[in-house]
């Protein structure tokens, strides 16, 4: 496994890779590894000769700069996890190689990205795509991998893939989650013992929510969500939206669209953390 700091190493080394005609997946990261990204590393590298992994923490992605400062960075032990899973080469650019100029450009990708984790982290998504267009144009994979734990992440990246006629195929990967149902996330080492105990609440909510669409409306199963996780003490919801999986617009019935998916944001304990999590309805 090669460690690369640098765009022109890295376009080098994938240069000689793509002569001898090596697929290339991509698995991009912002580090803090877990189970959930080396799922989608193992997943690249069985679909493919060589898989970069990029571990870069975007400051562009972050509108809280307290989420940014308090985000956890462990680079010795990612790149120990990557070595062991197949990955080929790490590429970890210092923020002045990604941006030597800050970085202007203005994505919009309405509803997908100005809905939920839009509307309540402006800016969020616009620099979810300053980065992963520069890591696409560095690393141009045949494929790349995301997880579905950020299922709108990966509505919006389909369109920024459209839009700019990328010729990648963007491959979703299921949630990987701790046997209490608690989707693995970089930001759940920073809950305490009894925080991550309380936050496996939002999953069995979510979970059993299903249960209810025979028998009442989309406005019900979503209020009933919202009332039930704010009942448990030290769980806070920001929003909980039934949407089309698509287009990720609001639904009204559970008829108007073919898949249709709930996506919520819960504020956990007194610091507080903010989790997401999704539920597929169909
Ligand atoms: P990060 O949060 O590090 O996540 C990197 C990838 O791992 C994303 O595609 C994410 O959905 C996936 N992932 C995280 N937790 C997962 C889990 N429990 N199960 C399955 N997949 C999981 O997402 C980002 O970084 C950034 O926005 C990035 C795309 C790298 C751009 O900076």
């Amino acid at each position: 496994m090669k460690i690369i700091n640098t765009i022109s190493e890295l376009q080098r080394e994938l240069q000689v890779e793509r002569r001898h005609g090596h697929s290339i997946g991509f698995v991009p990261t912002m580090g803090a590894l877990h189970n959930g990204h080396a799922s989608l590393v193992t997943r690249s590298a069985h679909d493919n000769d060589v898989t970069v992994v990029s571990v870069f923490l975007n400051p562009t992605q972050f509108n809280d700069k307290r989420d940014l400062e308090k985000y956890p960075r462990t680079q010795e032990a990612d790149c120990r996890l990557l070595s062991g899973l197949g990955t080929s080469i790490v590429f970890i650019p210092s923020v002045e190689e990604m941006y030597p100029e800050p970085d202007t450009r203005v994505f919009s990708y309405p509803p997908t990205d100005s809905v939920m984790e839009g509307a309540f982290r402006p800016g969020h998504f616009n620099g979810v795509c300053q980065i992963v267009s520069k890591l696409f144009d560095a690393v141009r994979p045949l494929r790349a991998y995301f997880g579905e734990k950020d299922f709108q992440q990966i509505a919006v990246i389909r369109r920024m893939v459209a839009d700019l006629h990328y010729n990648i195929e963007i491959v979703p990967c299921p949630v990987v989650r701790e046997s209490s149902g608690l989707a693995l996330s970089s930001r759940n080492t920073l809950l305490t013992d009894h925080e991550r105990d309380i936050a496996a609440n939002i999953y069995r909510v979510l979970a059993a929510s299903k249960a209810k669409v025979a028998s009442s409306t989309v406005e019900q199963v979503r209020q009933s969500v919202i009332k039930e996780i704010n009942g448990i003490e030290g769980l806070r919801v920001e929003y909980y939206s039934i949407v089309d999986g698509d287009t990720l617009a609001d639904v009204h019935t559970w008829a108007s669209a073919h898949h249709i998916v709930g996506c919520i944001t819960v504020f956990c304990g007194k610091t507080p953390i903010r989790l997401i999590d999704h539920i597929k309805y169909f």
